[in-house]
């Protein structure tokens, strides 16, 4: 069985989403054994406590710089024996120091067709306002593995979302969470506990 760590600093829709694939066994090979928040207010939080899921807080002002930040996460992850770190709404950045002790092993949520509408400066609504104010037609979400690039890991799972002309940029992001995030992200984690995702470089082959 997959220990997940979950990474959150708001809502927590995704988690939720996991928990549920869980709950109904869209995943039968994972599951979440800690949700770390940078955010004490994070409704995320009450998402764990009401699943009985473990929750630790991590606050970014309380570290010095990156490293240590990274460090205090990186303690929680090996005191739950985490073998896969899933980033749902988490606002922060890691550094090296993570992500080289969880090499391909972190993944990431993120609310456009990457390369699209990505990097530093897109996150949450911002995404979407830009999508509206550029007037795509398509856009959707994509669920990649993290490196020191922001939104710049290899791709794992991607799904469209076509946008009507009248959408506010929350009708198209609680939109584009319902039809694309909460389902590739459980859905990329059943994968891998199923080992059936692997890395060649930039590329990601799905094994059936
Ligand atoms: C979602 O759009 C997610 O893609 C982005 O933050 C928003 C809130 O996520 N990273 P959650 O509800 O906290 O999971």
């Amino acid at each position: 069985m997959l220990n997940v760590g979950v990474l959150v600093s708001g809502g927590g829709t995704n988690l939720q989403a996991v928990i549920d694939a869980i709950k109904d066994k869209r995943i039968t090979t994972a599951k979440v054994s800690v949700v770390v928040s940078s955010n004490n207010k994070a409704y995320a939080i009450d998402r764990a406590k009401h699943n009985n899921i473990p929750y630790k807080i991590v606050n970014r002002k309380d570290y010095k710089d990156r490293s240590d930040f990274d460090k205090a996460i990186l303690n929680i992850m090996k005191e739950y024996n985490i073998g896969l770190i899933v980033m749902a709404g988490f606002m922060c950045i890691v550094g090296k120091t993570l992500i080289n002790a969880y090499h391909n092993r972190i993944i990431n949520v993120h609310p456009s067709l990457i390369p699209a509408f990505c990097g530093d400066g897109y996150y949450g609504l911002k995404v979407h306002e830009k999508v509206i104010e550029y007037g795509v037609k398509v856009t959707g979400a994509t669920v990649h593995f993290v490196n020191e690039i922001t939104d710049g890991g290899p791709i794992i799972l991607q799904k469209p979302v076509y946008i009507d002309d009248d959408y506010t940029p929350h009708q198209l992001q609680q939109k584009v969470m319902k039809e694309a995030e909460w389902i590739i992200l459980p859905k990329a984690i059943e994968l891998i506990g199923k080992g059936k995702v692997k890395v060649n470089g930039r590329k990601v082959v799905i094994e059936e």
